[in-house]
């Protein structure tokens, strides 16, 4: 009893001397790739604050031109000129990219499909975390509107262009978060039940198992696909959960920075050889382990159908 109540009082005390310790361990994997990307072009999705931010201002950094496909394209705008003051780069271009509306990724497409020749790098990396139920444009549920079917349908649309610049790369930007998810194919729009976390973790659970599908779809076309678990990050996703804002108060100490979040992204973009592990999942800039559910093929495919469908897309 004594003891237990001495740990107890020691505890913060051994955290507090322990943290800077776990902090750089919790901090681990950092892309040390020096490859210059002049001539490269890249997007990233939901570049106008935290990891996609960073990633985007390394990007530019080594010479890419970038555009920042944000929902708030005033805010993107700034951003832009932040980056390009901060790196010289006068190539970082914002755009108007709704995820949540079909209209708005087509109409992205098409205007990125006339004004490029070419795409190198997308990083899909725009997301919504834990939002009261509420529904697309479309009318599908937002974490999986969003996180899933908005991504899927903009890494469609700018598929040939990714072939044609080959060898090019997509990123995703999935969560250890996809250990807790589930695809349940009857309630893809959570009409039968809803939870904001769990809706949260199946959407991430979708973006690896798309990973792997598109990997196994893409194989020999010089396109490969990664994706990624970036850390727990400060960043603008808990906006919708007080709980997890204080939470993320509390744990701040150990919380990785945007910058340190935005690594292992621009590992999977930009390391030299990495063709052989696409379709992998990675987290501190290393291979990780995926839930069983996110290594079934047979929901992968089940999953691209019916997205698909919802999308209207060709099934091929
Ligand atoms: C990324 O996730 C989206 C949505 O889940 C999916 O459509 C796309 O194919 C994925 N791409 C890669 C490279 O994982
Ligand atoms: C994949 O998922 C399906 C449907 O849930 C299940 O029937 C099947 O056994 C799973 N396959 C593997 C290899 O786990």
């Amino acid at each position: 009893m004594v003891g237990l109540l001495l740990l107890l009082l020691l505890l913060p005390f051994v955290l507090y001397v322990a943290a800077p310790q776990i902090r750089k361990m919790l901090a681990s994997g950092v892309c040390t790739s020096t490859i210059q990307l002049p001539g490269k072009v890249a997007v990233v999705t939901g570049a106008n604050s935290g990891i996609g931010k960073e990633t985007a201002k390394d990007l530019a950094q080594r010479g890419a031109r970038v555009y920042l496909a944000c929902r708030d394209v005033q805010k993107g705008e700034l951003v832009a000129k932040e980056i390009q003051a901060m790196t010289g780069n006068q190539q970082v271009l914002a755009r108007k990219l709704d995820l949540s509306d079909t209209k708005s990724i087509r109409a992205f497409a098409k205007d990125f499909l006339a004004e490029e020749k070419h795409l190198h790098i997308l990083i899909n990396n725009a997301g919504v975390m834990m939002c009261p139920y509420s529904k697309t444009a479309d009318g599908f549920e937002s974490h999986f509107g969003v996180n899933h079917l908005g991504h899927f349908l903009l890494t469609h649309l700018l598929l040939q262009k990714l072939k044609e610049s080959a060898p090019s790369r997509v990123v995703n930007v999935s969560s250890l978060a996809h250990h807790l998810g589930k695809i349940h194919f009857h309630n893809l729009h959570g009409e039968k039940f809803y939870h904001s976390g769990l809706a949260y973790c199946n959407s991430k659970l979708a973006n690896i198992l798309f990973t792997q599908e598109l990997a196994r779809r893409l194989k020999g076309s010089g396109v490969t696909t990664y994706s990624v678990h970036p850390g727990t990050v400060q960043s603008e996703l808990v906006r919708h959960s007080l709980f997890m804002r204080w939470m993320w108060k509390l744990f701040s100490f150990f919380i990785k920075t945007p910058q340190q979040g935005a690594q292992t992204s621009l590992y999977c973009a930009l390391t030299e050889g990495l063709e052989i592990l696409s379709g992998k999942h990675f987290s501190d800039c290393h291979v990780a382990w995926v839930s069983s559910q996110a290594r079934n093929e047979t929901i992968a495919r089940r999953l691209w159908d019916v997205s698909c469908d919802l999308l209207g897309l060709p099934m091929d």
